[in-house]
């Protein structure tokens, strides 16, 4: 296992928004996480990623004890988290974008640009425009991309497709499926099209809690099935 997660709770102040959740995810594997708006994905994703600290549960990644660990730790053993709110420096240029990934990193900004280049050859006409002026479907392939810089093992993904128009959830959707295999990814994702035509297994959450495991490529594949778990 890439990802091993064991009874793990998340608070905020009083309030549990993950409540004994355990999951795994395997090598090469895309999961894609579904459930209602508040339902806690978002703050799964967060926790396993070194954004928010668990209150109790194990998180083992690639062989480590992760859970107590803050987010650039996490991100230095390989894993990276794609935040739902498709945040970039909007200030600075796409490509200034791409050396602040590349210099933690410690990739050389032509590597850096190559790999985000290389999920889709539209990006290499804006690199010099303000990452602020993208659209919303640009933004989300920057973003991507970048995640992608030094190679991680492991792809945290929050809702790729939210708020993007039908011909470029087109264009995201054909990225992830381009990415497919060569990392392990999770993706949280609410267009249960996308889910049910990429996903190679399912988590189903509600409340908090983890409510199904779809393994079986007929119920994945299934979209009325889906649609069920939300
Ligand atoms: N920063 C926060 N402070 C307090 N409560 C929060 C915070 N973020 C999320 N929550 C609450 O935690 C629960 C899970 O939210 P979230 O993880 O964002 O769900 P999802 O991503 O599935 O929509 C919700 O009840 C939400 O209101
Ligand atoms: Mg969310």
């Amino acid at each position: 296992m890439i990802l091993q997660v064991a009874n793990l709770d998340v608070d905020y102040g009083k309030a549990r928004a993950v409540s004994d959740v355990s999951l795994h995810v395997k090598p090469g594997e895309m999961l894609f996480l579904v459930g209602r708006n508040g339902a806690g994905k978002t703050t799964l994703l967060k926790t396993i990623s070194g954004f928010i600290r668990p209150t109790a549960g194990t998180i083992d990644f690639d062989g480590a004890d992760i859970a107590g660990l803050g987010a650039e730790q996490v991100a230095l053993k390989g894993m990276r988290y794609v935040f739902q709110d498709k945040r970039v420096f909007s200030q600075l240029t796409v490509r200034e974008n791409i050396e602040l990934a590349a210099y933690p990193a410690g990739i050389r900004l032509a590597d850096a640009i190559d790999t985000v280049v290389g999920i889709h050859p539209a990006i290499a006409k804006f690199l010099d425009s303000k990452a602020g002026g993208l659209s919303g479907g640009q933004r989300q392939l920057l973003l991507l991309g970048r995640a992608l810089i030094g190679d991680p093992k492991l792809l945290l993904i929050d809702e790729p497709t939210e708020g993007l128009a039908q011909g470029t959830i087109r264009e995201v959707f054909e990225v992830l499926d381009g990415m497919k295999g060569r990392l392990s990814m999770v993706i949280v994702e609410q267009n249960l099209s996308v889910v049910c035509r990429l996903a190679d297994r399912v988590y189903a959450m509600r409340e908090g809690r983890i409510l199904a495991e779809l393994t079986d490529p007929a119920a994945i594949a299934d979209q009325a099935k889906l649609e069920t778990y939300l």
